[in-house]
């Protein structure tokens, strides 16, 4: 899909197609997530084939920058865990912080037109998420390069924290949600080494997550009091 050659008509045909595929994987078809990338507009192996980890650690230091992003089946159980909240507030943002090439916000915003603001340390992928948003004509869904650890946060209702940071750096980035958890009520989303994290923060209650397989066994999700 190159940008510069797709006219209205044809970012619209896209978005539809993507939505058919999405739509189908929602209903238990069983689409590979080369598929769901390819529909999305996502070429993640000719981006990461560009990168290379020593430039990496030159750029960003040490932080947890290699690609590892989640299997479209966690993205699936995310969004089903927060159908509810996604219907009765169609205005509810989601920050996804270290969101790699944005698999959670670009699915979210073809499924449920959902607001998103995705973070990435590495710009190539934040880049490459923004082509893949302008590319299906999604208004809603932006991406920014940046260290969540600096970066300026846009206010959100959901966040996920998608093992995105190494667990020495996690404990500023918990203290900056149970900031934000002062102002509003907020739902976090986690896999990995932060779910011990957020379990043993007394400001969260978890929220039910009814899914099998990595995403039953991984993904987490709270909401603060
Ligand atoms: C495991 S991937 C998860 C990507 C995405 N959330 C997903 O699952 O689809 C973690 C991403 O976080 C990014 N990352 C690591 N440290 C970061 C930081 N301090 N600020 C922003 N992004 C960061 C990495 O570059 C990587 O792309």
């Amino acid at each position: 899909m190159s940008l510069s050659v797709l006219s209205p008509d044809a970012v619209c045909s896209e978005r539809m197609a993507a939505r058919r595929v999405i739509e189908a994987f929602e209903n238990g078809a069983e689409i590979d997530d080369a598929t769901l990338d390819r529909v999305l507009g996502l070429r993640i192996a000719a981006v990461e084939g560009r990168l290379d980890t020593l430039a990496l650690l030159d750029r960003y230091g040490v932080q947890r920058f290699d690609q590892g992003d989640l299997t479209y089946e966690v993205v699936r159980a995310f969004h089903h865990a927060l159908a509810p909240e996604i219907h009765s507030r169609p205005d509810l943002r989601l920050l996804d912080l270290g969101c790699g090439y944005g698999r959670f916000g670009l699915y979210g915003a073809i499924l449920h037109n959902l607001t998103a603001h995705g973070l990435e340390l590495v710009a190539e992928r934040a880049d490459e998420a923004r082509r893949a948003a302008a590319g299906l004509g999604l208004e809603r869904v932006t991406f920014e390069s940046g260290d969540m650890l600096q970066a300026v946060w846009p206010a959100a209702d959901v966040y996920c924290l998608m093992n995105s940071v190494l667990p020495d750096l996690l404990p500023p980035v918990v203290e900056r949600l149970r900031a934000e958890a002062l102002a509003r009520r907020i739902v976090i989303a986690s896999v990995s080494t932060s779910n011990r994290a957020f379990a043993d923060a007394d400001w969260l209650r978890p929220l039910p997550v009814t899914a099998e397989g990595v995403a039953g066994r991984e993904l987490r999700i709270w909401e603060s009091v």
